[in-house]
């Protein structure tokens, strides 16, 4: 037996956007397998840390290493790592020209050889393993909200990626398609092997999907373990965010948070 090594690995990260420094010593292991929720109050660094595992951010400071080795620097070495690595964002990103099938073979389409026929199967197996079979011929504009959240995770799936960066997936739903699409999320984790970080701030849905949790605030991260550890945590930064109250050990704008500093 050889020791896997973790999927996602961070030492001493550090990340600056715009001349600020975002998040500094990040250290992080994630390991195969697990659901990790990232969570943390708006505009401390949950999508910049993304940025920076799919190498869109190059670290000021520290490692990134994902699916078992450093990121790449060339440009043409990075966009091969990515392939790994399924991103779904808030706004889902569907081409409104395309419809749902085509917007899932778009990916297969740039990064493979396979004849038509082989792409058309694909896609009908990633409709399926998203629920929507019926929905292939549909234009995103015929899709409910939780239809095209779901054509985006299909497509996010396409190339079969290990590793699946979830932003904000509930944001725009309703509790019933959130519920469809959390479920969703954990359902092809287990049932793919994949491994998943999911940035919300839809704590009381996240939570339970989740083997791990992560808070970022306060340009760090403030507490990583369990989700009961976490609810069970006396810490008052942990109790004020997870009650989501605006006054307490959180500086909730960033001048605030650089004055402190
Ligand atoms: N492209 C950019 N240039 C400069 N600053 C940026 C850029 N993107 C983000 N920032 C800043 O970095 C900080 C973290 O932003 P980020 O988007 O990572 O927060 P977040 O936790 O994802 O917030 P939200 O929950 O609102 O999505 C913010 O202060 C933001 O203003
Ligand atoms: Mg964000």
């Amino acid at each position: 037996m050889t020791a896997v090594a973790p999927i996602v690995q961070l030492a001493g990260l550090r990340l600056d956007r715009g001349g600020r420094t975002v998040l500094e010593g990040i250290d992080l292991v994630v390991p195969r397998g697990s659901i990790t929720a990232v969570l943390g109050p708006s505009g401390s660094g949950k999508s910049t840390l993304l940025a920076a595992l799919t190498g869109e951010l190059a670290p000021a400071a520290g490692t990134v290493e994902v699916l078992g080795a450093p990121l790449p620097r060339s440009q043409r070495a990075l966009l091969e790592r990515r392939k790994g690595i399924g991103v779904l964002l808030q706004g889902n990103g569907l081409l409104t020209d395309l419809t749902a099938a085509e917007n899932i073979a778009l990916p297969l389409r740039a990064h493979t050889r396979l004849p038509p026929p082989v792409i058309r199967r694909l896609v009908g197996m990633k409709l399926h393993a998203v629920g929507l079979r019926t929905a292939a011929d549909l234009y995103p504009r015929e899709l409910s909200g939780g239809m095209a959240r779901r054509v985006a995770l299909a497509r996010a799936l396409a190339l079969d990626p290990p590793l699946m960066l979830y932003d904000e997936p509930l944001t725009g739903l309703d509790p019933i398609a959130a519920g469809v699409i959390m479920s969703l999320i954990a359902r092809l984790n287990a049932s793919l092997g994949l491994t998943s970080l999911i940035v919300s701030h839809h704590v009381r849905e996240t939570l339970p999907v989740a083997d791990r949790a992560l808070v970022i605030a306060n340009g760090r991260i403030v507490f990583s373990g369990t989700p009961d550890a976490l609810q069970a945590s006396p810490d008052p930064l942990l109790r004020q965010f997870l009650r989501g109250e605006p006054d307490g050990p959180i500086a909730f704008d960033a001048a605030a948070r650089t004055e402190a500093a």
